[in-house]
């Protein structure tokens, strides 16, 4: 009997129960979670968003709630009273039962989690996969992420930007955009907010954009997504010094807010990282060449201009534990809009900011003279005439400015050291992976 007429607003949420409560009516909607029926009443659990609660059902509701299969939507209402188990502090002794909506079985995954599934079999489940609390936890402290995020930057006067994801040529350069047909041109989804992120400098001064960006990355690893959430900055009259000091603040009032505010879902995911990430006092900051000096005393020879590979990135995190910054990159490592140092062009006011083998930001200090982005453009083979639209806006008065991108999958990574980027994604999007 599923009845769809009845009032479906609830009362109180399960965690809001205490003993106060006990002779008061409630109201509760949740899942079924459980059911014991030992004949003349059963003892049912209901899950609601904020914790479970058990009910004793008895009377006409007890065939109810027998033929109710776990997981069905319901609504509970009844009279709050002791419970003599350790388990739960209160039950309600319900008068009315309502099932509002019927979970069909075999259901593809439990979400308890009392039965585990692969990662695959949850992600095809997702909307289901996230009614176990342990699951959810981590889309909460997502949410409180970038909540300290945008507190922390429009604190520091930035203001949020939206810029458009659908672009009529390329932003990066590079080979891993995604084309399409638009209205019979040819359109891209967007690599980064790179170039309309620089150009919003000339007038309202520090932007920041929080974004789905896309890559058409044909690597299935742990860390690449093809659609990535990125934080991106950008400000005048600041150069990539000051882009560290604002990234390295923005970090560490995620792990302060999140470790203060977020104690329970911390708990839940079996955490002992965030407090850690808050107790070094200043991140590493070392340069390229020093990298390559580290990595040569342990035996690993490079040559000037050679990419740091992950096993490079593995060695240096064994001596700088955590979060390091490794900066001034060769220029011909680094996009076409990155500034060259004044003392030696063939370095770069450039960063990266490393949490071991994973990057987790990269950032420079930009080309703002039109005459040297044009030649660093075609220096990297790039046509200018594709970026004429960007080149313009830099003869009406461009100021020096700098900026940078954070993955913010990668980051939630760290914060909840988690293994694979899948785990902090509702929806990941991969080289296999279209659907949910
Ligand atoms: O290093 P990236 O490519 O830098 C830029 O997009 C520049 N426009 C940023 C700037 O302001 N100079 O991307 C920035 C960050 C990376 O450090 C990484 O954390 C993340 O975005 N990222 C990805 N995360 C998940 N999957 C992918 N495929 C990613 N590609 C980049
Ligand atoms: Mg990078």
């Amino acid at each position: 009997m599923v009845d769809h007429n009845n009032n479906i607003h609830r009362s109180h949420f399960a965690n809001q129960l205490n003993e106060s409560f006990i002779g008061q009516k409630v109201r509760i909607g949740g899942w079924i979670e459980d059911i014991r029926d030992i004949g003349r009443l059963a003892f049912v659990v209901v899950r609601d968003v904020t914790g479970a609660i058990q009910a004793i059902v008895t009377g006409d509701n007890l065939q109810l709630a027998k033929n109710t299969p776990r997981q069905s939507a319901v609504i509970i209402s009844g009279m709050v009273q002791k419970n003599k188990t350790k388990e739960f502090l209160l039950e309600i002794r319900v008068e009315q039962l309502i099932v509002l909506a019927k979970a069909v079985h075999p259901l593809p995954i439990d979400p308890t989690g009392r039965v585990e599934s692969a990662m695959d079999k949850r992600l095809d489940s997702r909307a289901l996969d996230l009614r176990n609390p342990k699951i959810s936890a981590m889309f909460h402290l997502r949410s409180e992420a970038l909540h300290i995020i945008r507190e922390t930057l429009r604190s520091k006067g930035f203001i949020e930007v939206n810029t458009p994801k659908i672009i009529g040529s390329a932003s990066e350069g590079g080979a891993n955009l995604f084309g399409f047909e638009y209205f019979k041109k040819k359109a891209y989804l967007a690599q980064s907010p790179q170039l309309y992120k620089e150009q919003l400098t000339l007038a309202l001064d520090k932007v920041f954009e929080i974004g789905p960006y896309f890559r058409a990355e044909n690597s299935h690893t742990i860390r690449h997504l093809t659609e990535f959430i990125s934080v991106d900055i950008e400000a005048a009259f600041i150069d990539y010094e000051d882009v560290m000091d604002i990234i390295e603040e923005v970090i560490r009032k995620v792990a302060e807010w999140l470790s203060v505010n977020c104690k329970p879902e911390i708990k839940l995911i079996g955490d002992g990282q965030i407090t850690t990430l808050i107790s070094k006092s200043r991140v590493d900051r070392l340069t390229y060449e020093q990298c390559l000096e580290e990595l040569a005393k342990e035996g690993e020879k490079l040559e000037f201009g050679d990419d740091l590979s992950d096993a490079s990135l593995r060695k240096l995190s064994e001596i700088h534990k955590g979060f390091y910054f490794i900066t001034d990159w060769p220029a011909k490592l680094k996009p076409f809009y990155i500034h060259e140092k004044e003392d030696d062009s063939k370095l770069s006011k450039s960063f990266d900011l490393q949490y071991g083998y994973l990057e987790i930001v990269s950032g420079g200090t930009r080309q703002h003279d039109p005459a040297k982005l044009r030649s660093r453009l075609t220096e990297q083979g790039l046509n200018q005439i594709n970026f004429s639209e960007h080149l313009k806006v830099f003869d009406w008065g461009m100021p020096p400015h700098s900026g940078c991108g954070l993955g913010f999958d990668r980051l939630m990574m760290v914060m909840t050291n988690s293994q694979n980027i899948r785990d902090v994604v509702l929806y990941p999007r991969d080289t296999e992976r279209l659907m949910p």
